[in-house]
């Protein structure tokens, strides 16, 4: 008897949870060894047009449908303070919706274990007041300005000899010469299919990298003085994150990515050491912090 008045709650609540209303955005999310991606239809024509990584970011007050995938092995989608835990398995897609009714960043965690990295395999969910999330999408949906500085040029060259078979800043491919074109839209298929069982050579769209405020599977900060964002902090967030970038942490995981967090790079599972000088990591570094 106290189970059947229990079950009325409980299957009430459960359904409660799935609901979505008309103006919900749709996410897609895609885990992989050892991060998370995000992806945008901003304008709902059936063509992505912001490819994001380790922050999913939402206005508050407003249904989030997320539609859950993964590359390689099964990864669990959770963010404690905002629904359950949804798998991210091969091959499948998993719905969950999300809401949030105050600004904030909300710490997540992959729950399933998929190898070597899975302890530190975080993300989060920046919620904005809506007005800030139309910011973000502006500022996501435009080009980030050419670098004009030597040292941010030269690393915009080292990036396209040295990254873009791996990582894409939108428009910027391998084997192009300066000066570089600049494509608007991300290209989705970089890399391999999603829902490959391989190991895939996919790593974070970084167009807008100065626009997160973790990076390294939300591991390290970009930028200074935000060193508490393993905690969960409701009450404000900025569309556009303020402040000196972490050039530090920027260059420690150049020099030695492995020395971060546990990686098997030989099998496409995380970052390679790529050998940079540190003449290479110093122009490299002053072209990602440019990426805005
Ligand atoms: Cu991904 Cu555990």
């Amino acid at each position: 008897m106290i189970l059947a008045v229990i079950a009325v709650f409980n299957v009430n609540a459960i359904l409660k949870l799935d609901e979505v209303s008309d103006d919900a955005i749709d996410v897609t999310v895609i885990g992989q060894q050892w991060w998370w991606e995000f992806r945008y239809d901003t304008d709902d024509d059936g063509v992505v047009d912001i490819i994001t990584a380790s922050q999913l970011v939402m206005p508050a007050g407003r249904d989030v449908r997320l539609q859950i995938q993964s590359r390689d092995v099964i990864h669990s989608f959770w963010i404690p303070a905002l629904n359950g835990k949804k798998d991210a398995v091969p091959g499948r897609t998993h719905p969950l919706v999300l809401e949030a009714a105050e600004p904030g960043i909300y710490q997540g965690q992959c729950t399933e274990f998929c190898g070597l990295s899975h302890g530190v395999m975080r993300m989060q969910v920046k919620v904005l007041p809506p007005e800030e999330y139309d910011v973000w999408i502006d500022a996501m949906t435009t080009p980030p300005e050419q670098p004009t500085d030597e040292l941010a040029k030269a690393g915009q060259d080292v990036f396209v000899q040295q990254c873009t078979s791996c990582h894409q800043v939108n428009g910027l491919e391998p084997g192009a010469e300066a000066p570089y074109g600049y494509a608007r839209l991300p290209n989705p298929d970089y890399g391999e299919d999603v829902g490959s069982t391989l190991a895939s050579k996919n790593a974070p769209n970084l167009t807008h990298l100065m626009m997160r405020d973790t990076f390294a599977g939300s591991l390290l900060d970009l930028y200074e003085g935000s060193s508490d964002f393993v905690e969960t902090t409701v009450g404000s967030a900025e569309a556009v994150p303020s402040g000196e970038p972490a050039v530090n942490n920027l260059k420690r995981w150049l020099r030695n990515p492995e020395d971060v967090k546990p990686m098997n790079p030989e099998n496409n599972q995380g970052m390679p050491d790529l050998g940079l000088s540190e003449q290479q990591i110093d122009e490299l570094v002053a072209y990602l912090v440019t990426l805005k």
